[in-house]
């Protein structure tokens, strides 16, 4: 899908921290009991990287949650969105803009990288994968979380729509990685989109497909939707 890689579809969607925030608050536990951003949590403070980079950091929440767990971790979160960063430092998270396929940094700084749904909208993926290679040092660890195919396929079918399919899915990431890096795990993550009500599901699609929050015929009551996400670590 072309629009999830455009630079300016994608400045317009994240220039204020609203929609993101919108999406983030509906998700929850899968049947296994855990969430992907507790998986991904817990495997970047058990790498115990001291110099951390985090690229397009959204509102700051993951990186608080790995300071508050590591504090002694040097973290710095970036993103291309102003409002994002600005979100993040008021979460006291060191954060700068920064592009994700030009990072200011030198060659070998850190010891760790987040990219945490995110490698679906750079316009050159694979120059955003060398560019994270660079600034990590021999030995170091990406830490990546995306969605699979089927990520919220049946809300969108519900409302007319069909399955979101990007450009880095859990399909094919491990593949993509592995052009950049020699050793990739993956976990697949099943997890779960909670909606209190259908003013809540539609208010979720229009922060991305006003056409289908407009069609997602109306249901009583609350209603869950399967998400299917991936956990990567790449040496
Ligand atoms: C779906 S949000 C994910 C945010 C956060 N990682 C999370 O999990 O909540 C994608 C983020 O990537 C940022 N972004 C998109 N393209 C980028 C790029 N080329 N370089 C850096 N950040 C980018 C957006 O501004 C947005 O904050």
């Amino acid at each position: 899908m072309r629009e999830m890689t455009d630079p300016g579809t994608v400045g317009t969607q994240y220039a204020s921290v609203e929609r993101l925030q919108t999406r983030r608050s509906v998700w929850g536990p899968g049947p296994e009991g855990v969430s992907p951003v507790d998986v991904l949590r817990t495997l970047v403070v058990a790498s115990g990287a001291r110099r951390v980079l985090e690229v397009g950091c959204g509102t700051g929440q993951f990186a608080r949650s790995v300071l508050d767990e590591a504090p002694s971790t040097d973290y710095l979160a970036t993103d291309l969105s102003p409002a994002m960063v600005e979100a993040t430092r008021a979460l006291g998270v060191p954060a700068e803009v920064a592009p994700a396929d030009e990072l200011p940094f030198s060659d070998g700084w850190f010891d760790g990288a987040v990219a945490a749904w995110m490698l679906y909208h750079v316009p050159d993926l694979d120059g955003t994968l060398a560019e994270l290679r660079r600034v990590l040092r021999d030995g170091g660890t990406l830490h990546v979380a995306t969605n699979g195919r089927e990520h919220l396929g049946g809300l969108l079918r519900d409302a007319g729509g069909e399955a979101l399919v990007t450009q880095f899915t859990s399909e094919n990431a491990a593949g993509l990685l592995g052009r950049h890096f020699e050793h990739v795990v993956q976990r697949d993550v099943e997890t779960r989109a909670t909606f209190p009500d259908h003013a809540a599901a539609c208010a979720y699609l229009a922060t991305f497909a006003p056409d289908l929050a407009q069609a997602l015929p109306p249901f009583d009551g609350p209603r869950a939707y399967a998400g299917h996400t991936a956990v990567l670590t790449a040496h």
